[in-house]
C-alpha cells in the first residue's frame, strides 16, 4: 500500500478549484491508500491572521472535508499544528534549503508581488514547511493541482538531498498526483488563469444558489463568435472548462455545437452553467452546515487524527534525529 498525504491552507472557504484539483482525488484515494490529510493553519500564517480568524477558517475547513466525503475511519484527517513534529523536520530541512532555489519558487515570486509589504520568512521557506508535511510520513503521492507541481518538485530535491547528505535511502521521492492523465487547473469565471482565493473569482462549495447564479452570469464573456469554428478566446474557452468539469456530456457538446454554427447565446449558456454548479454544490452546502453546528463530532474527529498522525510522524522525526546525530546522553 502507497502512503498520500495533502493538505490546504485555512484560509477561506473550499471552492471548485480545490475540489477537482485536490478533494475529488483524496475521496478515491481513501479508498485504497494510507491516507493523511491535513489543515495546513502553520502555513496559513504567513498572512497573519487573527486567532479568532485562524480557528474559525480551521473548523470550516475541517467541516468542508467532511462533508465532501473524507471519512476519518479511511484516513487519517489532522489539523497540522496537531502535529508539532512537522515544525522540527522542517527546521532540519531548512539547514539544506538554500536562498537562492527558495527565492527562485514561483509562488514565492507571486506572493512578492501581492504582498510586498510582509515578504517575510515563512514564505521564502513555504517550501521547506511543505515538504515536511509530506515527507514526515514518507509519502509516495500528493494529490494536488496543477500549481503545486513545483513544490513537489522541491520535496524531491529536499528528500534526495537528506538521503545523500547523510548516505542513507530514507526518504521516498514523492510525486504530484491526479487520477486523470494531467494535473487539473479549473479556470476562474474572470477570464483570469485560475479559480483562487484570493484571486476573488471562486465559486464556494458552501455559496447558495443565488450567489451561484449571480456570480456565473457575471462571468466574463464576449459577443460571441463571428465565424464557423473560431476558435475560443480565454474567457470564453474557461467558461467551456467549467461546463466539462460540472455538466454532462451531452450538454458540453450542445453548447460546442452552437459556438461553432455561431448561434450560441451566452446567457442561456451561463443560465445552464449556472443550474449544473448549483445541482452540483448544494449537498455539500447543506452537511457544511450541520457539521459546522456539531462542535463534539469536530472535536472527535481532530482528536482521533491528531493521536493518529502523531503516531507516524513520531516515528519518522525520531529516525530523523538518528540519522541526523542526535544521541541521547541519558
Ligand atoms: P487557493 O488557490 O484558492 O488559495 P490553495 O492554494 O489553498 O487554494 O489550494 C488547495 C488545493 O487546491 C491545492 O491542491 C491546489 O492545487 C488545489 N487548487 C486550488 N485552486 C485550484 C484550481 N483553480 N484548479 C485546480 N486545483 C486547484
Ligand atoms: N501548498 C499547498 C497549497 O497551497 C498546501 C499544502 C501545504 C500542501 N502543505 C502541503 C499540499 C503538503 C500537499 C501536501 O495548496
Amino acid at each position: 500500500m502507497e502512503t498520500v498525504v495533502s493538505g490546504i491552507r485555512p484560509t477561506g472557504n473550499l471552492h471548485l478549484g480545490n475540489y477537482f484539483g485536490a478533494i475529488k482525488n483524496f475521496l478515491k484515494m481513501q479508498e485504497e491508500q494510507n491516507c493523511y490529510f491535513f489543515i495546513a493553519d502553520y502555513h496559513s500564517l504567513t498572512t497573519h491572521p487573527t486567532p479568532a480568524d485562524l480557528h474559525r477558517n480551521v473548523k470550516q475547513v475541517l467541516a468542508e472535508y467532511l462533508a465532501c466525503g473524507l471519512d476519518p475511519d479511511k484516513s487519517t484527517i489532522y489539523i497540522q499544528s496537531d502535529l508539532p513534529e512537522t515544525a522540527e523536520l522542517y527546521l532540519f530541512l531548512n539547514m539544506n534549503a538554500y536562498k537562492g532555489e527558495l527565492e527562485r519558487c514561483t509562488s514565492f515570486k507571486d506572493k512578492i508581488r501581492n504582498q510586498p509589504e510582509n515578504v517575510n520568512a515563512g514564505l521564502l521557506t513555504y517550501p521547506t514547511l511543505m515538504a515536511a508535511d509530506i515527507i514526515i510520513h514518507n509519502a509516495h503521492k500528493v494529490p494536488v493541482g496543477k500549481d503545486q507541481e513545483q513544490h513537489l518538485e522541491m520535496t524531491r530535491t529536499f528528500a534526495k538531498r537528506f538521503n545523500r547528505l547523510y548516505n542513507v535511502d530514507y526518504f521516498n521521492e514523492p510525486v504530484a498526483f491526479n487520477f486523470g492523465e494531467n494535473l487539473v487547473k479549473v479556470p476562474g469565471l474572470d477570464g483570469s488563469g485560475k479559480m483562487g482565493k484570493s484571486d476573488g473569482n471562486a465559486i464556494y462549495l458552501c455559496d447558495d444558489e443565488k450567489t451561484i447564479r449571480k456570480k456565473v452570469m457575471k462571468a466574463v464573456s464576449d459577443s460571441g463568435p463571428t465565424e464557423m469554428n473560431q476558435p475560443k478566446p480565454d474567457a470564453i474557452q474557461n467558461l467551456f472548462s467549467m461546463m466539462q468539469i460540472v455538466s454532462a456530456p451531452d450538454t458540453l457538446l450542445h453548447f460546442n455545437e452552437l459556438y461553432n454554427k455561431c448561434e450560441i447565446r451566452y446567457g442561456d449558456f451561463k443560465k445552464q452553467l449556472a443550474e449544473d454548479i448549483v445541482l452540483f454544490t448544494s449537498p455539500f452546502k447543506e452537511k457544511i452546515d450541520a457539521l459546522l453546528a456539531d462542535d463534539a463530532y469536530l472535536g472527535k474527529v481532530a482528536k482521533m487524527g491528531a493521536e493518529k498522525a502523531r503516531e507516524s510522524g513520531r516515528k519518522t522525526v525520531n529516525e530523523v534525529r538518528e540519522i541526523i546525530g542526535f544521541k541521547s546522553f541519558y
